[in-house]
């Protein structure tokens, strides 16, 4: 369980203070899929590294399983189980997704089957792409699913997912969708995935509503997602494309 209490991340700004994440306090149980939503400049992408690492809050403190955090570095929270998806898969020359997945898995003999059931899982025809080198000739919305992948073999109990949405097409957009309800079903673990799209806070358990750096709203998707529907903070499928 990640537990956030009165974090506040302030920076200076022509010489005056700036709260871009102000007094949050949350708690996100266990194996759950929450999505945080929210207007653009909210605050999400921060809060999102203040758990994660990658920023330091100014004020509050961050505990998981009741253990302070809050001066962890990355490197340890992800040992922890932590970790941020990164839009992108990394690519080096010469790696192929078979290795990306070991990389993430962690063990570095993992077997092409193996490797093949984590493809399988985000959508992808595995004998297809398990040998392939993870370069420009993969398209966006495949790129994504394998970095899905890379994510189920890491086995973390918290992953964070940063509007995994943007930069696909329509149609690549549909199939994630059915990517994340699978995911949802197939790992244990919690995901935090920031999103504006309708179908993905429909998909979620919980939602949590950041504007202006402030926790606007958090609970169950039943009673938070009839608020936004309407609103700039839930988009349907198609806003994006239109
Ligand atoms: N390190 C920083 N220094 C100054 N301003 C920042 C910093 N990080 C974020 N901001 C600003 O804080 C606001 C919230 O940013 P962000 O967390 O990216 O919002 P969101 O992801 O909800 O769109 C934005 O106006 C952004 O420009
Ligand atoms: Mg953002």
């Amino acid at each position: 369980m990640l537990e956030l209490k009165h974090v506040s991340f302030q920076v200076e700004e022509n010489g005056k203070e700036k709260k871009i994440v102000d007094d949050v306090s949350l708690v996100l149980p266990d194996d759950e899929f929450i999505a945080v939503t929210g207007p653009n400049g909210g605050g999400k992408s921060t809060l999102a590294k203040l758990i994660a690492g990658i920023e330091r809050p100014t004020a509050g403190t961050i505990l998981f399983d009741g253990k302070d955090i809050t001066g962890l570095s990355v490197t340890e929270r992800a040992r922890m189980g932590i970790s941020f998806a990164f839009q992108q898969p990394v690519r080096f020359r010469g790696i192929k997704v078979l290795d990306l997945i070991r990389i993430a898995s962690g063990n570095d003999k993992l077997t092409v089957a193996e490797g093949c059931e984590y493809l399988s899982a985000v959508g992808l025809c595995a004998r297809d792409y398990i040998n392939r080198e993870v370069n420009a000739s993969l398209s966006g919305g495949e790129l994504k699913r394998i970095e899905i992948a890379t994510v189920l073999a890491r086995k973390t109990r918290l992953t964070i997912f940063d509007e995994p949405e943007a930069g696909i097409d329509l149609w690549s957009f549909k199939n994630l969708i059915q990517v994340f309800q699978n995911l949802r079903e197939k790992i244990r673990g919690t995901i935090l995935i920031i999103s504006h799209q309708e179908r993905i806070l429909n998909i979620a358990d919980e939602i949590i509503v950041l504007s202006d750096g402030k926790l606007k709203q958090a609970g169950k998707k039943e009673e938070v997602l009839p608020g936004l529907l309407g609103t700039g903070d839930a988009y349907p499928t198609c806003g994006r494309f239109e």
